[in-house]
């Protein structure tokens, strides 16, 4: 069965409010309740002085009627009293001064002492109801960023790391070439974390940048693993998570999930949808990438429930349709778990119209009915979690193109997600279920692998691409592959893209970094499409053109080529196309490896099949704001607005 939770914050609320609102959560159908995030101060008034009173009657109240809690633990926001009696335990900003208190997440999570304060309130937390049948599961802190922060103990972390990594700083120096400059570093404490103003990075170093993106993505591994051990000690079959979203210093989430039993994600698509269809950009992406943390099923911790707000002006109201589309849409992409954030707006503090189900009024409204609707509707497929979201494609990520690109644009409005969406977005588009992998993960089962941007490179994932290809899969490698070794800096006498060269049976010759220019290319097929940001002018050596430039001096320059290679092929991309290219190319892909895929869709409708022991399910939804007709298995389908039909494989429409 698929789980249903409500985020709920008891200490916001009067005591005589939580027994009816258990019993409304219960009556809408809801199983768990994720609370106590965020109320540390609650939990320890002042230093040592813990009160779990309050919490342990939430927590009774909430199980009495049914109802299992999903604990969090309270560090993202320390107590007041935390950050004034021990500073070491605020976090220090780009500017290499401690953050200015007032908001939230102000903590260091590397500082000892920090850890300290951390340690005993989860250990508190632990030891009171690790085990307990009312506890599902537990949620560490709150949505982790990597932990970029310069205080006195992050500095020094990250100079133990690069000492235990380097040794001498002989080896430190010749790495990072860092004689470009005058950059050597001649004594430990020159290091510094390189963080200065945002727009600065063009001008550090790359190769000791990527080292402390890799120290600082480890923190937050370290952390979660911290918190996750002690709870561990008082339950070994304790379910531990932590909610991730996509923030501005992305974590290395394989990393960071290793210590942890399940994914988990806060889910915010998008309230507002282009007119124009064409235009959408799918929240698919955002599912496909959770499920890729532990390449399983995931939970989402908070999901959409009410327009937005709060640090910025109010979002449009939610249009009906919306929460049940959305939700549905994450269950078909592999969510087992669904969390609403909230229950009910809160009435004071930063978030008071950042809305909940249940406006301040607390009436029953619009959108509980609608979560009401997907209760009842999930009950009649009791057997849905026992399946998967099965593909036959994979696109690799790897948190190391993230740091590396983030630090370098290579192109101006070209970053490493674009191609990864892009791609996404053309399998989303063809109907077919994919995978996003890690660069470690097996590529057995698969029969197409996507390589978009592999700019560190790694010469173990290009020999098994190799091997992938020769035993008959197909791999597509794009521009801006081989680049850089795995130190940050570029690979040198040989042509683009380098490692890949063999594989791809072509290499650039040149290339020309247009920016948000726009050309075109003409496809196998003789028409024309759009191309933006970077032309590789690509020879061939063993491989065959595939697509052509038809602008500037290299007009009738290969694009795209197609090499054999073994008993399979190797498409090597030289350029990011606008979304009917990724279409094209891999509408011809699919029919090589014999991947059915369904041309015929619109764009915004997206089909997405779980299967397993729990049976076949194929989830067909409308993400635009248009009523969409279309043929599918030789019939006409039609689908409202924002609309979720379900098909198992028997053919029945749930
Ligand atoms: C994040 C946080 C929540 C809340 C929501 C509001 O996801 O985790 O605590 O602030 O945003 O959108
Ligand atoms: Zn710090």
């Amino acid at each position: 069965m698929i789980t249903i939770g409500i985020d709920y914050y008891p200490e916001h609320w009067d005591r005589a409010l939580w027994e009816e609102d258990a019993a409304r959560m219960a009556r809408a159908g809801a199983h768990v309740v994720r609370i106590a995030e965020f109320a540390w101060s609650r939990m320890e008034p002042e230093e040592g002085r813990f009160d779990f009173a309050w919490l342990d009657e939430a927590i009774a109240v909430l199980y009495r009627h049914g109802l299992r809690v999903i604990l969090g633990t309270p560090t993202n926001c320390a107590p007041l009293w935390l950050y004034q009696d021990h500073p070491e335990t605020v976090q220090w900003g780009r500017d290499g001064r401690p953050t200015a208190l007032g908001i939230r997440g102000h903590r260091c999570i590397y500082s000892p002492v920090f850890r300290r304060y951390a340690g005993r309130i989860v250990e508190e937390m632990a030891r009171r109801y690790a085990g307990r049948p009312e506890v599902f599961a537990w949620q560490l802190d709150n949505e982790l960023e990597s932990n970029h922060c310069t205080c006195p103990a992050c500095t020094e972390g990250f100079r133990s790391f690069l000492k235990e990594k380097y040794g001498d700083l002989d080896t430190l120096n010749r790495t990072w070439g860092s004689q470009v400059w005058s950059g050597e570093v001649s004594r430990w404490d020159q290091i510094t974390p390189l963080l200065g103003p945002e727009n600065d990075t063009g001008w550090y170093n790359p190769a000791w940048m990527l080292d402390y993106e890799r120290f600082a993505a480890a923190c937050t591994a370290d952390y979660v693993r911290f918190q996750s051990e002690i709870i561990r000690r008082y339950d070994p079959h304790a379910v531990i998570t932590t909610n991730s979203c996509f923030c501005a210093n992305l974590p290395d989430f394989h990393q960071e999930f290793a210590a942890l039993d399940v994914a988990a994600y806060d889910n915010y698509p998008p309230i507002v949808l282009p007119e124009d269809p064409e235009a959408l950009t799918s929240n698919a992406f955002a599912l496909d990438f959770i499920r890729s943390f532990k390449q399983r099923n995931f939970w989402i911790l908070e999901q959409l429930g009410g327009p937005m707000g709060c640090w910025g002006p109010i979002s449009p109201a939610m249009e009906p349709g919306m929460l049940e589309g959305y939700a549905l849409q994450a269950v078909a992409h592999g969510a087992d778990l669904l969390s609403f954030f909230r229950w009910r707006t809160a009435a004071t503090g930063a978030e008071m119209f950042c809305h909940g189900l249940l406006d301040h009024s607390n009436a029953s409204n619009r959108r509980l009915a609608e979560l009401e609707v997907l209760c009842r509707r999930l009950a009649r497929m009791p057997e849905l979690d026992r399946t998967d979201v099965v593909s036959q494609v994979a696109l690799l990520y790897s948190a190391e193109q993230e740091f590396a690109f983030k630090n370098q644009p290579q192109s101006a409005g070209f970053a490493y997600w674009t191609q990864l969406r892009l791609f996404h977005d053309g399998c989303m588009n063809l109907g077919v279920n994919v995978d996003i992998l890690p660069e470690s993960a097996s590529l057995e089962g698969y029969r197409v692998v996507l390589v978009p941007t592999h700019f560190i490179t790694n010469p173990d994932v290009v020999a098994r691409l190799e091997a992938f290809a020769r035993a008959g899969g197909t791999v597509v490698v794009t521009n801006r592959s081989g680049v850089k070794d795995q130190n940050g800096n570029c690979i040198l006498g040989q042509p683009l893209p380098t490692l890949f060269g063999a594989l791809c049976g072509c290499h650039v010759t040149e290339y020309d970094a247009i920016g948000p220019a726009r050309q075109t290319l003409t496809l196998p097929s003789g028409e024309t499409c759009a191309i933006t940001s970077w032309c590789d002018l690509l020879e061939t050596d063993t491989a065959e053109p595939w697509a052509w430039y038809t602008g500037r001096f290299y007009a009738g320059t290969p694009a795209i080529t197609k090499n054999h290679f073994g008993a399979g092929t190797a498409y090597y991309v030289g350029t990011v196309g606008e979304k009917a290219l990724y279409r094209a190319l891999l509408l011809e892909i699919f029919r090589e490896q014999g991947i059915p895929a369904l041309p015929s869709l619109p764009r915004g409708v997206e089909v997405t099949e779980r299967s397993g022991p729990g049976g076949r399910y194929r989830f067909l939804f409308n993400d635009t704001l248009h009523t969409q007709t279309f043929p599918l298995d030789g019939a006409r389908l039609k689908l409202r607005p924002l609309e979720v039909k379900i098909q198992t494989g028997e053919g029945d429409w749930l």
